[in-house]
């Protein structure tokens, strides 16, 4: 097992009526800003359970807040912050609303000359204006994460960032408030979740069985769940499982000690910038094409995935690889989400526009740092 240090800040109020327990999460005193997305919020319930805990206190409202966030939107709410002198956020609502929030938390606060750098340079953050959330769709893990990942569609970028002072302080996590979301958007929040488990796991072996079998439980519960929340979408419980599942495929517990892939996002984040697909819709086209290209470097954990997470057993090694990423796609397409581009009528070359963006020489991406360009173009390839 490799050296790490862990640790997470963020309280965690999870289950049916849990929005009430906002009154004593909510620091005393001061001038909340409540951020929210489109307005499904509105039309759920959600709003008025969160408005009605907070009749007593200075709240200013900023909607609006787009899935894959911008960056423009968010300057508009940290101007907004600095002129009402905000002191805490409420982010109700999914992963966009959330990582939105983390943004304008640390730019609110931000001591360089332009906020855009911490997106592309990795300027230092040294505080950021407390955040907490009540989530409503289980997906990015982001209500228990340092990390946000925010677009500028002016330059047709997607750029991720990290910093201990974004974590929420406290995530809210009622199951009930996911009963209204689009089967879209439910699929698109397992299949997520799933890839964020495989991110940290389809690596190469390094002794650490805990972490491997952490992620496998979470693996095999999605793979049972998903299809019942898909199927009955107010099955309380699969609700409650995915939930749960969600936040701990990304809480950095299972990133303890071992290797790490973020391929799959890495260039799915560039098919967003460049056409618009949903988040997940981008890593399930992409994952398979990535298992397919990197089967000699990852066959060790191929093989155990195989075995442990599809029931797949054998003599044929080669076949049984084969077998997992043939389980994987089916997993997917079982959940109504696309497995290649063609699924999604994206032209064959946005291919060469995601592998360009990757030209640089010193690109290392992959658990050995070995995914350079060519890589990338044949892992696209695979894609079509
Ligand atoms: O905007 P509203 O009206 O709220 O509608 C949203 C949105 O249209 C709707 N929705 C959310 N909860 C709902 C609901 N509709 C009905 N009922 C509910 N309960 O769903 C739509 C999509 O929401 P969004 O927040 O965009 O989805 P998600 O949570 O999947 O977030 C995706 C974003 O998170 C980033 C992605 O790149 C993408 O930008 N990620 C963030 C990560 C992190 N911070 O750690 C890691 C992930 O890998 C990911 O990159
Ligand atoms: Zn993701």
């Amino acid at each position: 097992m490799e050296n790490f240090r862990y640790s997470n800040p963020t309280k965690i109020a999870f289950g049916k009526g849990m929005i009430s327990e906002l009154r004593d999460l909510l620091p005393p005193g001061g001038k909340i800003m409540l951020t929210y997305g489109g307005g499904s919020i509105k039309r759920n319930g959600v709003y008025n359970q969160v408005m009605a805990t907070l009749s007593e206190r200075s709240v200013v409202e900023f909607g609006g807040i787009e899935p894959n966030p911008d960056y423009d939107t968010c300057m508009k709410a940290v101007a907004e912050v600095k002129a009402q002198g905000i002191d805490f956020l409420l982010s109700v609502g999914g992963g966009s609303v959330l990582d939105g929030t983390k943004f304008i938390a640390a730019a609110s606060r931000f001591e360089g000359k332009d906020p855009w750098s911490i997106l592309t340079e990795g300027a230092v953050i040294n505080s950021a204006i407390p955040v907490g959330t009540v989530l409503t769709l289980p997906a990015t893990g982001s209500e228990s994460n340092g990390f946000a990942v925010i677009s500028r569609r002016e330059f047709k970028a997607k750029r991720p960032f990290g910093s201990p002072h974004i974590y929420p302080c406290f995530a809210i996590l009622d199951p009930t408030t996911t009963f209204s979301l689009p089967a879209m958007q439910t699929a698109n929040g397992v299949a997520d979740a799933f890839i964020h488990v495989i991110e940290q796991y389809l690596t190469f072996p390094v002794n650490a069985p805990l972490q491997d079998r952490q992620a496998e439980a979470i693996l095999l519960t999605l793979v049972e769940e998903g299809p019942k929340v898909i199927a009955n979408p107010k099955d309380y419980d699969a609700r409650a499982n995915i939930m749960w599942c969600a936040t701990v495929a990304l809480n950095g517990l299972l990133a303890c000690g071992v290797p790490q892939d973020w391929t799959t996002h890495s260039l799915g984040h560039q098919l967003t910038a460049i056409c618009g697909l949903d988040h997940a819709r981008t890593l399930t086209i992409i994952l398979p094409a990535v298992m397919e290209q990197q089967r000699v470097n990852k066959r060790s954990k191929l093989l155990q995935y195989a075995e442990r997470v599809w029931g797949i057993c054998g003599e044929d090694e080669d076949a049984l690889i084969d077998e997992a990423i043939a389980s994987t796609v089916n997993f997917f397409r079982s959940l109504g989400m696309p497995t290649s581009l063609g699924d999604c009528g994206v032209a064959p070359e946005t291919c060469d526009e995601v592998t360009e963006r990757f030209a640089a020489p010193e690109t290392q991406l992959g658990e050995r740092g070995i995914v350079g360009k060519d890589q990338i173009g044949q892992i696209m390839a695979l894609c079509l």
